[in-house]
């Protein structure tokens, strides 16, 4: 403990302007990747029988909510692209891709017993590509793309869909057992429920702030725990593979010290990051008290008879304690809390949480408004969770920057080695972080922003006709940073030419989980 807060203080101190000029490498072992979702890059939406998304429905029916009015029909069109997309990943020399299947295209209704083999023929091709060149597949099972017919009958509103994802773990589970390693059971929780059933941002946007979006939350973790459970009562003895969940884990500071603020950053935490971490990581499992003591009180005042926040029982409870192999931690940002100021709709997940958010003034802006780089907050989120938590082994699922279209990305290099000097000093301080995964592989459709905000390494020409990708400026700096197992502030390259390391036999280490 006392080591943590010393290591801190250097390192606000180093922030300050005093040079700490210590060499701090990665471990060999340390594994780097790079990661997409289908809905964001596939395209091939009704391709060979796959069924409708909620994100296909969302975007057809509502061209206007799109920033640019690209959405993911075509995209960066992986689903015919994907040969390059493994030579990208071999030019870059990572050790895993991680990248979601859409279980529309692999089950079109959602349901168990319409098995769609051309939909599975896709992945079969991808990850036998990504293992002829030693690159582990690190798959996510659900990344915000529901099966329309599912949605129909309420979607994760409905308890039943436990049932369904435990159904369509264990066809993914059976097929790819043997070849994948790594699997993330569900992408952030959070914009699945709270953003797209509390709010209409994200699909399907159904505005359900009465009850639909904790009852997501619940259901979403209990159908992540069911699939663990099932990995490892019949999977994981004879694969021995990893099962993780990936949670939205930016950083929420108080704004400044005074006591009004320390209490709503600790709300702010409790309904951002407790609600979804306390249920699997906290010594006696269940949401967090404060979220309870809440939302209790605030259904009682709005006239219902029960919490709008659903109960977990003590099966559930147990159940969910202590399912994951490895926490994805996905980390973009951090926010300043304070009280809100201004009446939020009553009810709604604004209201209970009762805070206002802002970043700080001198931090570097990205293209998306919500994100600037403040590095020192993904050394605080570590400790964070190395405390509360009780040292959680870690992966970063997904961590990026969003700039202009443009190959000299310089922002996203500044993003990429500030977090990485955090990262590094996090692990020195003991966090348990086997790996890295760079958001994203290339420019995608970023769901309703389309595709007014790049996050690739690679740029994605979507006016060419194959969907031309090309190496940036970032590409050739992780590449480097990969095979140095250090970030040198002073690298760069000749010119923006990639190539595959002569060597790009990968050395297929297995994260110390
Ligand atoms: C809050 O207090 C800490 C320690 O006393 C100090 O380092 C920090 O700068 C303060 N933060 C703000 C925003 O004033
Ligand atoms: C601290 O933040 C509060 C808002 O929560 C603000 O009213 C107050 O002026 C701030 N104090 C200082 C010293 O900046
Ligand atoms: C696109 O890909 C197809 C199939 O590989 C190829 O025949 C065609 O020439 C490519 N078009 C361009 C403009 O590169």
């Amino acid at each position: 403990m006392r080591v943590v807060l010393l290591c801190l203080l250097n390192f606000l101190i180093g922030s300050d302007g005093f040079t700490d000029t210590k060499k701090r490498k990665f471990p060999e072992n340390f594994l780097f990747g790079a990661a997409t979702s289908a809905y964001q890059v596939e395209g091939g939406w009704d391709a060979d029988d796959k069924g409708k998304s909620i994100w296909d429905t969302f975007l057809h029916d509502h061209p206007e909510k799109i920033v640019d009015g690209r959405n993911g029909d075509v995209g960066p069109d992986s689903y015919h692209n994907w040969r390059r997309d493994v030579e990208m990943l071999r030019e870059l020399g990572v050790d895993f891709y991680r990248f979601s299947i859409s279980w529309p295209r692999v089950l079109p209704t959602g349901f168990e017993n319409k098995i769609n083999e051309k939909g599975f023929k896709y992945y079969d091709d991808l990850i036998d590509e990504l293992l002829k060149y030693s690159i582990q597949p690190m798959v996510t099972l659900y990344h915000f793309d529901l099966p329309q017919e599912l949605q129909d009958l309420g979607g994760w509103t409905n308890p039943l869909s436990v049932t369904w994802f435990e159904e369509y773990a264990r066809i993914v589970f059976k097929r790819y057992a043997d070849k994948v390693k790594y699997w993330i059971t569900i992408n952030q929780p959070n914009t699945i429920c709270i953003d797209g059933y509390g709010s209409e941002a994200m699909a399907p946007g159904i505005n359900a702030m009465d009850s639909g979006a904790y009852e997501c939350v619940k259901n979403v973790l209990l159908a992540h725990a069911k699939a663990y459970d099932l990995y490892q009562k019949e999977f994981k003895k004879k694969f021995e593979g990893n099962v993780g969940i990936s949670i939205a884990v930016n950083w929420y500071d108080p704004i400044n010290n005074s006591t009004e603020n320390a209490e709503a950053v600790e709300k702010a935490r409790a309904f951002q990051l407790g609600l979804y971490l306390d249920p699997i990581y906290s010594k006696d499992g269940d949401f967090p008290v404060l979220v309870r003591q809440i939302v209790d009180k605030k259904s009682k005042e709005q006239g219902y008879s029960a919490s709008r926040l659903p109960k977990l029982s003590p099966q559930e409870i147990k159940l969910l304690k202590g399912s994951v192999d490895f926490l994805g931690m996905n980390h973009y940002t951090t926010f300043l809390v304070k009280p809100s100021q201004q009446e939020y709709q009553s009810p709604s997940f604004e209201d209970d949480v009762g805070v206002e958010y802002s970043q700080g003034e001198q931090w570097k802006p990205a293209k998306s408004v919500w994100l600037k780089s403040a590095p020192y907050g993904l050394y605080k989120a570590c400790i964070y969770l190395n405390l509360n938590y009780d040292y959680p082994n870690i992966i970063i699922t997904e961590h990026g920057w969003s700039s202009g279209p443009g190959l000299r990305d310089n922002s996203r290099v500044d993003n990429m080695r500030g977090y990485f000097g955090a990262l590094l000093l996090a692990m020195e301080d003991a966090t348990q972080v086997k790996g890295y995964t760079a958001w994203s592989l290339m420019d995608n459709v970023e769901w309703t922003a389309g595709t007014s905000e790049r996050f690739g390494l690679y740029e994605v020409d979507f006016e060419s006709e194959n969907k031309t990708r090309k190496a940036r400026l970032s590409a050739l700096v992780y590449k480097n940073i990969i095979e140095t197992r250090e970030v040198d502030l002073e690298w760069k390259p000749k010119n923006l030419k990639i190539h595959i390391s002569k060597n790009d036999k990968k050395n297929n280490y297995k994260a110390e989980l």
